[in-house]
């Protein structure tokens, strides 16, 4: 298995071009099982959940291609199967966003469950009560959702928490329903809005995306055409805490800043200066030790979960205590035993962190637990003295598009070794 070594104490100065959003395209693929003619997708990051994302479209039926500049162009007409097979779910959560499409397109989708979750249960019940909400019959059966419909008619759901696949499933499913849906407590998440513009592009009719309530009046097909998708905030975010973390200036391009309110505050708070364009953001951090910060992780627009432990490892080296409360995920804490053993000072209370900043780091063999954990240990390595060797990074791969190469690019001692 293939691991990062990290030779810490390089202090980050350079540019990173922002790779496509990860959350925002596995929806957008599965959306393009709507449409009744071809649809290219641009802007897709090189990310192995893509990979898993165009093998289940595969598997379905949906002949793709992807030209060099990393396009992906989906055939939907041609989809000949209806169930998303267990090998290729329990690899990636997000494959459960097959089920609203295939089932709104043909009356019947069957997908496996996605199972357990390294951060916690991750329960589907609210995808399957909006889809019944829109008439749809559906059991769990021998580790299956199973549904099936005539066609979905307009019907009113209030997601009972704030989900964003669940969000997303429902409102690919009410685009081709007969009549008027309204989704009352939806994700604001700007790649729910992002899936939105797309499924608009495409013919559908959609009012509400980025607030809570969704209007959607459906359609009786969708056309192909051409989206882009925007640009990941959290691999954004993550190379600013990098910059952040070894004092250093970094700047991000083709990004947004105005997706990243609550994390540049965040930045900010420890002592960052933050200057932003139309299409980039620059962090400076002019060498100083950043100063520790509180948050607590809440739906959008407030600070995202999934930024939660690239901001642990920052107060892990800062002035002061940090206090870190995650209210989204209840086991999204595997990070902080990793980052004792760098030498962290840190008291886990149930869903809050306490985080003492020391001074130096130690380098140690340390493993990646899931995606954004990862990323957070490997935002210690770039500050922990001597080296820092972290296992398991096929974590890291599902959602940063060559981590290695960027840090570099930006100055940092790390590298990438076959096992
Ligand atoms: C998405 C993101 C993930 C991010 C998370 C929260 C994608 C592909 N993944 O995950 O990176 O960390 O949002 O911002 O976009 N819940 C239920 N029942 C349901 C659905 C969710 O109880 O039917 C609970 C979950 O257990 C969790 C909370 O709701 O406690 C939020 O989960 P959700 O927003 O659904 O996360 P994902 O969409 O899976």
């Amino acid at each position: 298995m293939a691991k990062i070594v990290i030779t810490g104490g390089e202090v980050l100065n350079g540019e990173v071009q922002i790779s496509g959003a990860k959350n925002a395209v596995l929806p957008i693929l599965c959306a393009t099982l709507l449409a009744d003619a071809p649809i290219s997708v641009g802007n897709v990051p090189h990310l192995h959940d893509v990979t898993t994302t165009m093998e289940l479209l595969g598997a379905l039926g949906a002949p793709l291609t992807v030209d060099e500049k990393l396009t992906i162009t989906v055939d939907p007409t041609r989809t000949i199967s209806t169930v998303a097979p267990y090998e290729l779910v329990k690899t990636m959560r997000a494959s459960i966003l097959v089920l609203g499409p295939l089932l709104a397109k043909y009356g019947h989708a069957e997908v496996s469950l996605p199972g357990g979750c390294a951060i916690g249960s991750r329960p589907v019940d609210q995808h399957i009560r909006g889809l019944q909400a829109l008439g749809a019959e559906v059991v769990v059966e021998n580790g299956y959702v199973k549904a099936r419909c005539d066609r979905l008619r307009g019907g009113r759901y209030s997601f009972e928490m704030v989900t964003v696949t669940g969000t997303e499933n429902v409102l690919m499913a009410a685009v081709l329903a007969r009549g008027t849906s309204v989704l009352e407590n939806c994700a604001e998440e700007p790649e729910v809005v992002d899936l939105a513009h797309c499924l608009i592009a495409m013919g559908a009719k959609i009012e509400g995306a980025g607030t809570n309530r969704m209007v959607i009046e459906g359609v009786d097909r969708l056309s192909g055409g051409h989206y882009d998708v925007m640009p990941d905030r959290i691999e954004t975010g993550t190379f600013l805490v990098a910059g952040a973390i070894t004092g250093g200036r970094v700047l991000a391009r083709r990004t947004r800043a105005n997706i990243l309110d609550g994390v540049l505050q965040k930045l900010e708070d420890a002592g960052a200066h933050i200057n932003t364009g139309p299409d980039f953001i620059e962090l400076d951090m002019g060498g100083r030790r950043p100063r520790a910060v509180n948050l607590t992780t809440a739906p959008y627009p407030g600070f995202p979960t999934d930024m939660q432990a690239q901001f642990a490892a920052l107060n892990c080296v800062a002035e002061g205590v940090g206090v870190i409360k995650e209210t989204i995920f209840e086991n999204r804490f595997m990070h902080m035993n990793e980052l004792m053993r760098l030498g962290a000072d840190i008291h886990i209370d149930g869903h809050t962190a306490i985080i003492r900043g020391v001074e130096t780091l130690t380098g140690a063999p340390i493993m990646a637990t899931d995606l954004r954990a990862s990323a957070s240990l490997v935002l210690a390595g770039l500050v922990a003295k001597g080296e820092t060797t972290v296992d398991r990074i096929y974590h890291i791969d599902r959602g940063y598009e060559n981590i290695e190469e960027k840090l570099g690019g930006l100055g940092a001692k790390i590298r990438r070794v076959a096992a």
